[in-house]
């Protein structure tokens, strides 16, 4: 299929003139520049061998930064562009992961919103900031799948799920790159980290990946397919080794699937010293093979390994690189730069006051208040007006912590957090202690959270995780639990009597077996951004109302992990509920534990509500379908249900669709997610919910590994999680 070029650029011959013109005009060492990306903030000098940047810049020896952004990006600019000799502006890269200076929640927060609206509007607004800013690439989205909440960058990413990560991957990429990649506006969109990092064994950050092809096919490379064939200028190779095979010069994934299957037009940046890293693989031999490995496979540019621009003349020289592989990455990277438009604009108009402004903040606080998920609510959800408060917890006051692991330029100050607007608008009603540390806490504060607690009708305890030490990159946690003494913080509080109302702050799917018991009310908060404390507050007093639905499944231990909603059956299924009693009847010899369920504690999907919503029964359009006519994409399985708003309040509901197969040639997952609507709802309203399954949603890699529709039985399922509802079926013949 080929590329859709975002802006409706595609193969443009003027452009592909300039193009050749100019390639013709370079020197080897001139293209090896284009080929090189380097960051700002490392030192340059002797040790690195690296001069000066600006001597570099005029020497044509960078293509492109990352990690410079405003005045010092023009500075090198100008040198770029009056300076080297045939002018060549460079792009200027940074990690603009959930907004620029506008802080929107963390991805996973994100996509709890299902909401891909809100996504595309999220990224428009952080590309609007980041270019006002020098800067016009991003390496975001990250569209890794990930099912171990170990990994801690399962944070940046959309979850588990490929078909809602194709979706956001789509999302992302819109906004990013907006109408046209000649707007001043557009930023380049990177999809990462291609492929498979987010499988590492273990869950532990860089390690080693072991999937089988049909699994990469089927889970892994989605997202990155949507993310392509939506537009997306540039993709990110990872730092694992993928089945032995460093991603970073991995000829299969790159070359087969990326450029010959997908028709990928743009370029490959390798992530951070990856290239260089595959010595340490042990498949390259020095730097210099690393450099002959990594360009021949298909990475274009050399992020930080300063191994293209000091390695690859000589190999070419030597005859293992042909200079035409150096040629093509050279037409890939400047084509973009052409097509950016830099070329006749390579200046950007650095503008401040396009930062944070009330609409953005506005945009925030939507996000925040939309990727909130209510875990637990007896009842006490929402909060009267009028009760005495008692705030608790490291995690009411931590302005630093609301901007999550990765916030490009937020800054601390920006952000509203909890305390300060419950201290507005509750006044002494309103008693803070913070309790305890996130880690490392003694109990010594314990004595005035219980003292608080006593003197206050409802308790509401801010917990979680340390946003820029336990989340995100080289992150990964063995244990899952509240860290620190925040579990005893939380027992200790709970056994003054009051209700607890648990607000979490989590880069990931957190264990909460233990937790959940203790508190009246769970609401997971994620990390919310600059407008945490407005979108918290209004949630707990029910002028929100809480619609996010988990992305990823929160485990009842570690050792059940991986758990993920969409796994296949295996012959021995549990039947029904788990029952630690059963042991020795008839579901012993089942697939299980002796002494856990196999389910989550709380699975992918789920997110409760102020209101209730009811499902009506799925209903078909006809009960069986020709395999073959929907393969061909000539027809389409239609189904839908009525959903009811059976509550009190208005509400949102995040209606999704499943589906499972059976009799194909190989077992496919229990369930799969292939549609999902937000839906709103006045109490008592009913809205009937239509979904269409065609080609893209039915085929999946079979026996013979052909993407194919297979004939067999067709469950689906439309519901408000991935373990509800009363499947329809029918038959593909
Ligand atoms: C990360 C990437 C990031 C890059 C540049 C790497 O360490 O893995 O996700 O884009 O650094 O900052």
């Amino acid at each position: 299929m080929p590329a859709v070029w975002a802006g409706g650029w595609s193969d443009d011959p003027a452009i592909e003139a300039r193009v050749e013109r100019l390639l013709k005009q370079m020197t080897l060492e001139e293209k090896l520049g284009q080929l090189s990306q380097y960051s700002g903030n490392m030192q340059t000098g002797p040790d690195t061998g690296r001069r000066d940047y600006k001597e570099m810049v005029a020497a044509g020896e960078i293509g492109s930064f990352l990690n410079v952004t405003g005045e010092q990006a023009n500075r090198y600019q100008k040198i770029a562009v009056e300076r080297s000799r045939l002018q060549i502006p460079l792009i200027f890269g940074l990690d603009v992961i959930h907004g620029y200076r506008t802080t929107f929640p963390i991805p996973l927060a994100l996509s709890s919103t299902w909401d891909t609206e809100l996504v595309e509007r999220a990224a428009r607004i952080a590309a609007m900031e980041a270019s006002a800013d020098g800067v016009r690439w991003t390496f975001s989205p990250m569209v890794d799948i990930a099912r171990d909440p170990r990994w801690g960058r399962i944070s940046e990413g959309a979850g588990e799920d490929p078909y809602l990560g194709s979706a956001m991957a789509r999302a992302y990429v819109r906004g990013y790159q907006g109408e046209s990649l000649s707007d001043p506006t557009s930023l380049l969109a990177c999809l990462k980290h291609y492929v498979g990092y987010g499988a590492a064994e273990g869950g532990r950050d860089y390690n080693t990946t072991e999937i089988p092809e049909r699994l990469l096919r089927d889970v892994y490379l989605p997202p990155f397919q949507a993310g392509v064939e939506q537009g997306a200028a540039t993709v990110m190779s990872a730092f694992n080794a993928l089945n032995g095979v460093p991603a970073s010069a991995n000829p299969f994934t790159l070359g087969q699937i990326l450029r010959k299957e997908w028709q990928f037009r743009g370029f490959v940046v390798s992530d951070w010293t990856a290239i260089a890293e595959t010595v340490a693989h042990g498949t390259a031999i020095d730097g210099a093979d690393a450099a002959r490995r990594s360009i021949v496979a298909g990475v274009d540019m050399d992020m930080q390994s300063d191994l293209y621009r000091t390695a690859l003349a000589d190999e070419i020289t030597a005859g293992k690189v042909p200079v035409s592989i150096v040629d093509e990455a050279v037409r890939r990277v400047v084509r973009v730069k052409f097509a950016m438009g830099l070329f006749e604009d390579p200046y950007a108009r650095i503008a401040p006051e396009k930062m944070l402004t009330p609409d953005h903040r506005q945009s925030a606080r939507e996000a925040a208040e939309k990727s909130f998920v209510l875990l637990k609510n007896d009842g006490i959800l929402p909060l009267k007006r009028g009760a005495r408060v008692a705030l608790i917890g490291p995690l009411a006051d931590s302005a630093g912590n609301m901007l999550g692991g990765w916030s490009a330029k937020g800054e601390e100050a920006d952000v509203v957090t909890l305390r300060s607007v419950l201290a507005k608008e509750l006044g002494a009603d309103v008693t803070y202690a913070k309790g305890t540390e996130i880690s490392g806490g003694a109990d010594g504060g314990f004595a005035e959270a219980i003292e608080a607690a006593r003197s206050a009708d409802v308790v509401i305890l801010a917990l979680g995780e340390d946003a820029p030490t336990m989340t995100g990159e080289a992150a990964s946690r063995t244990e899952l639990d509240l860290p620190g003494n925040q579990e005893q913080l939380l027992e200790a509080v709970a056994a003054v009597g009051k209700p607890v109302v648990l607000l979490l702050f989590s880069g990931r799917p957190l264990v909460l077996t233990r937790a959940v018991e203790r508190a009246a009310a769970v609401l997971e908060a994620w990390f919310p951004g600059v407008e945490a404390g407005p979108a918290l507050v209004r949630t707990l007093y029910g002028d929100s109302n809480p619609s996010g639905k988990l992305t990823a499944s929160f485990p009842r231990s570690v050792g059940q992990l991986p758990v993920y909603y969409n796994h296949l059956s295996t012959g021995r299924p549990l039947p029904g509920e788990f029952d630690p009693n059963s042991i020795g009847s008839a579901s012993k010899y089942t697939s299980r534990y002796i002494d856990q369920a196999n389910s989550p504690l709380f699975p992918f999907g789920f997110g409760l509500s102020y209101t209730t919503f009811s499902y009506g029964p799925v209903k078909l359009e006809a009960l069986s379908y020709s395999a073959a006519e929907l393969d061909m994409g000539k027809a389409e399985v239609k189904i839908s249900a009525e959903v009811t708003n059976s509550g009190l309040r208005p509400g949102q509901e995040v209606v999704q669709l499943y589906i499972s197969q059976r009799g194909t040639s190989v077992a496919r997952p229990v369930r799969e997610l292939k549609g999902f609507r937000r839906v709103a709802l006045q109490p008592g309203e009913t809205k009937a919910v239509e979904f269409a399954l065609g080609r893209d949603e039915l085929a999946f890699w079979n026996i013979d590994m052909q993407d194919v529709v297979e004939p067999g039985k067709l469950k689906v399922w439309i519901a408000g999680s991935s373990k509800d509802g009363i499947p329809a079926e029918l038959t593909i013949e």
